[in-house]
């Protein structure tokens, strides 16, 4: 395979994403492997957008800890307890958060202090459990909004297919 990351700066967040899904997609065609999914995802996301910091989470003792995946950026925390941080509180509470200015938010864990703001989506398996949440970091403030969201949800829906 000889599949390279477009770089997405400077696109239309929209169409961004819709060509990093479609791009995901033919990559993963094939595969069902949830760790090397978690990895092609978090390198496709982090470096199609330049991202500080991009990884996952994954629920090492559903309801109480998760523990560091496949990321992308500096060294991440090894380990954040359910209702810890902002990923703690997306994997708690089974939703996305958005933290447009991470000083401001109760709890922020600063794994990297050039983190400026922040996006934390859940990630749930074939049978709407949740085994990770994805989370997003980068060195500017409000980086992120609902097109990430949305886009980003959808990169992650990868994991609920019928088979993972
Ligand atoms: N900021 C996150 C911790 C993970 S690192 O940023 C990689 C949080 O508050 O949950």
């Amino acid at each position: 395979m000889a599949e390279s990351v477009p770089d997405l700066r400077g696109i239309p967040k929209a169409r961004a994403y819709a060509e990093l899904q479609a791009h995901g997609d033919a990559i993963l065609d094939g595969i069902d492997d949830t760790i090397a999914a978690m990895a092609t995802i978090a390198s496709l996301v982090h470096n199609a957008f330049g991202f500080l910091w991009t990884g996952f989470y994954r629920v090492a003792t559903p309801n109480a800890l998760l523990r560091v995946g496949p990321y992308q950026g500096s060294l991440g925390c090894l380990e954040i307890a359910f209702g810890r941080g902002v990923c703690g509180t997306a994997a708690l509470e089974g939703r996305s958060i958005i933290v447009p200015d991470v000083e401001k938010f109760p709890g922020h864990i600063a794994c990297d202090s050039r983190s400026r703001s922040e996006i934390v989506v859940p990630v749930s398996g074939a049978k709407g459990e949740l085994i990770a949440v994805l989370d997003v970091d980068s060195e500017g403030l409000a980086s992120f909004d609902h097109e990430d969201q949305r886009g980003l949800e959808r990169m992650v829906s990868w994991f609920a297919r019928p088979g993972q």
